[in-house]
């Protein structure tokens, strides 16, 4: 019992320790000391980028990027209209709307959907659960959080910016849509990079006065 309660001693004070390198050195100012500085979670790991990006022999279970990092093979709940307790809300959307994530969004989730560890890179199992961070916990119901993976339709919705005409801080919209659809990276900045006025919760925008909601929504 003793040794059990001293594990898990263990693994919240590594969170905690993780969570000590978040204060972060402010924005713009790259992983190091961001919230994505893991590099304190598992023992003797020196280097930042390794839990996402390898140089060589990548997991490869991206396809691309030099992906490093496990796979999740979970399927999620994704936004809805809850059409099917109020027809009237299947009229606000749009977009066309994958029936799961795609592109860079099933990246954040292979982390951010708590079904594989943190440390799960370069083919390890991994120790560290996302549930040691539960806020950043997302878990597998989206129906609740804003819908990814869905067309920037600013045609057929007219509340929607002109794309060509929204700019997110240090970046265009038009220069991060994936095959036209906005994902995680639309409002979040993985790397907290140089250009970046934000750095909590990683950001492109700031949300005093919703300014970033308000980037694409003309409300
Ligand atoms: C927590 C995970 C994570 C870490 C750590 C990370 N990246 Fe990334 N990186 C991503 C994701 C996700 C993408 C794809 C989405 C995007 O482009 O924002 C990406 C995309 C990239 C790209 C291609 C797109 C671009 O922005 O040019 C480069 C290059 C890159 N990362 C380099 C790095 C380097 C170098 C480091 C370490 C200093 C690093 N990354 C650390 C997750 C990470
Ligand atoms: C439409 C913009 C938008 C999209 C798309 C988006 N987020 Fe967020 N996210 C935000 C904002 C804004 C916050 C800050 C909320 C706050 O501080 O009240 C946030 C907060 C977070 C947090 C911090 C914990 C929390 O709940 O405050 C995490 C983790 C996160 N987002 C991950 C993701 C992931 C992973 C995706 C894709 C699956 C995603 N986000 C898609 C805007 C977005
Ligand atoms: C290798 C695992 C991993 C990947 C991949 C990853 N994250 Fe994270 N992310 C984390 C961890 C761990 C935390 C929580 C750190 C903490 O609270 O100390 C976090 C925190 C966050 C936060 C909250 C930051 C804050 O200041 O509260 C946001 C937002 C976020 N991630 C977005 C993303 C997005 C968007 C992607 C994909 C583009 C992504 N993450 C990919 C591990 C990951
Ligand atoms: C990068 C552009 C972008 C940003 C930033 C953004 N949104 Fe969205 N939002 C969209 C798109 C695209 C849709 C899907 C609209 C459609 O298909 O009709 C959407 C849908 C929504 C919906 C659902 C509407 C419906 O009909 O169900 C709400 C509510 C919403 N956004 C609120 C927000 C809030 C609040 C913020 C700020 C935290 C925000 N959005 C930031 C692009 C964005």
């Amino acid at each position: 019992m003793k040794k059990v309660s001293a594990i898990i001693f263990a693994i919240i004070f590594a969170a905690m320790t993780a969570g000590v390198a978040v204060a972060g050195p402010g924005p713009g100012t790259g992983i190091s000391g961001s919230k994505h500085d893991l590099s304190g979670l598992v023992p003797g790991e020196v280097q930042l980028c390794i839990y996402c990006h390898a140089p060589h022999n990548g997991t490869g279970a991206a396809g691309g990027l030099l992906w490093n990092h496990s796979p999740s093979a979970a399927t999620y709940n994704m936004y809805t209209e809850e059409a099917a307790s109020d027809p009237a809300f299947a009229n606000f959307i749009n977009g066309a709307q994958d029936a799961e994530p795609t592109g860079s969004a099933k990246l954040c989730l292979s982390c951010h959907d708590g079904t594989v560890a943190i440390d799960a890179y370069g083919g390890a199992a991994g120790t560290v659960n996302m549930t040691a961070f539960p806020n950043a916990n997302l878990g597998l119901d989206l129906s609740d959080d804003h819908p990814i993976s869905i067309v920037y339709d600013d045609a057929a919705d007219l509340g929607l910016f002109p794309k060509a005409a929204v700019n997110l801080g240090a970046v265009n919209l038009t220069d991060i849509l994936e095959n036209d659809k906005i994902n995680c990276v639309a409002c979040h900045d993985v790397h907290n990079s140089p250009g970046e006025t934000v750095d909590a919760p990683f950001v492109r925008v700031t949300m005093t006065g919703s300014a970033l909601c308000l980037r694409c929504h003309d409300k």
